[in-house]
């Protein structure tokens, strides 16, 4: 069963847009570097945003929703619910909705994710509860993030069920986790007609090839990924090789290709406009399949 998402290349991520904890929003880029770097991914060809409620606290979805009358063009929104321990269930589902359908100032969200997997609440649940925020016109596809293999299998039955289809997994992929086609998900994905829609698909920015151990990124990142980035060196050299041989393609915009040719939906942040743009250029061209396989094997010895 397809959905208008498979015929979607990549979009773009907002997450940094308000968050200050992981991506230091207000030092270094501002509301307007925000709202520049939508345009510009617009302007580029990019149709879809990813969001979510707890972006920045909602500062995420209400800058989407200042700029969303602003744009060129009408791209398609997904966010997220978060199920947090003290709000599970159906009734919360639906007035975390509303109150991101509010801070977006839409009537409908294109696709309407559950953030993480919960044990403390049924699969069932959640899914009876977003089949029917879908009846109700409030959400146009059903999506689910950070699912295994297992989890989205109920997910999709649960939906069926009610008569409707899992549209999307939103999981990590990159060529620095690659844990998705180890464990069969990316396929399983391929197979239900559900879209893998690849999340951190620069590695938080290590795919460009602007850190080293010398230049660790800032904060929470430069910790996570510290004893990471003398081992990526040679992948970067290689990303930057192969980018040579396309026009000059830049080692983000060969990581980002080299996920659309796995078959998975990348979803990269940016922070300004020419962040953006640059990752716009990831479309339009494709890796062969020799590329691909170097690349497979580079990142194997990270
Ligand atoms: N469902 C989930 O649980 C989940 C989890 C994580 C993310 N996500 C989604 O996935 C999206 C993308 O993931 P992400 O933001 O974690 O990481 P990412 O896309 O791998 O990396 C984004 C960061 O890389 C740097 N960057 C991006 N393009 C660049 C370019 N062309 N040149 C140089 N630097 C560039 C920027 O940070 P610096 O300039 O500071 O380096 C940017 O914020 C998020 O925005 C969010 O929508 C979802």
């Amino acid at each position: 069963m397809s959905t208008f998402l498979q015929a979607i290349e990549m979009g773009v991520g907002a997450w940094a847009w308000g968050d200050r904890m992981v991506w230091q929003y207000g030092a270094g880029y501002t509301d307007e570097d925000v709202r520049q770097a939508f345009f510009a991914a617009v302007e580029n060809g990019i149709t879809l945003v990813d969001t979510a409620e707890i972006y920045g606290r909602g500062r995420s979805e209400r800058l989407i929703g200042a700029f969303l009358p602003q744009l060129p063009r009408p791209v398609l929104v997904a966010t997220k619910y978060f199920p947090y321990p003290w709000r599970l269930g159906g009734r919360p589902l639906r007035r975390a909705l509303q109150a991101s359908l509010q801070r977006l100032g839409l009537k409908q969200v294109d696709l309407y994710q559950v953030h993480w997997p919960t044990p403390l609440v049924s699969i069932d649940a959640l899914m009876n509860a977003m089949a029917d925020a879908a009846e109700e016109g409030l959400v146009r596809a059903i999506g689910v993030s950070n699912y295994d293999v297992e989890q989205m299998m109920l997910a999709q039955s649960a939906l069926q069920r009610r008569g409707w289809q899992l549209a999307a997994n939103q999981v990590e992929y990159s060529l620095l986790n690659r844990k998705v086609e180890k464990n069969g998900l990316l396929k399983r994905c391929q197979e239900m007609g559900v879209r893998l829609i690849a999340y951190s698909p620069l590695a938080m920015g290590l795919l460009t090839g602007k850190y080293t151990p010398e230049n660790p990124p800032p904060g929470l990142r430069g910790r996570k990924y510290a004893r990471r980035l003398a081992a990526i060196q040679p992948l970067i050299r290689l990303l930057e090789e192969v980018g040579a041989a396309h026009e000059g393609k830049t080692p983000a915009q060969v990581a980002l290709n080299w996920t659309i040719c796995k078959g998975a939906l990348p979803i990269p942040g940016a922070k300004n406009a020419r962040q953006a743009a640059l990752n716009a250029g990831a479309l339009g061209w494709r890796l062969s399949e020799e590329e691909i396989a170097r690349l497979d094997e580079a990142s194997e010895q990270v």
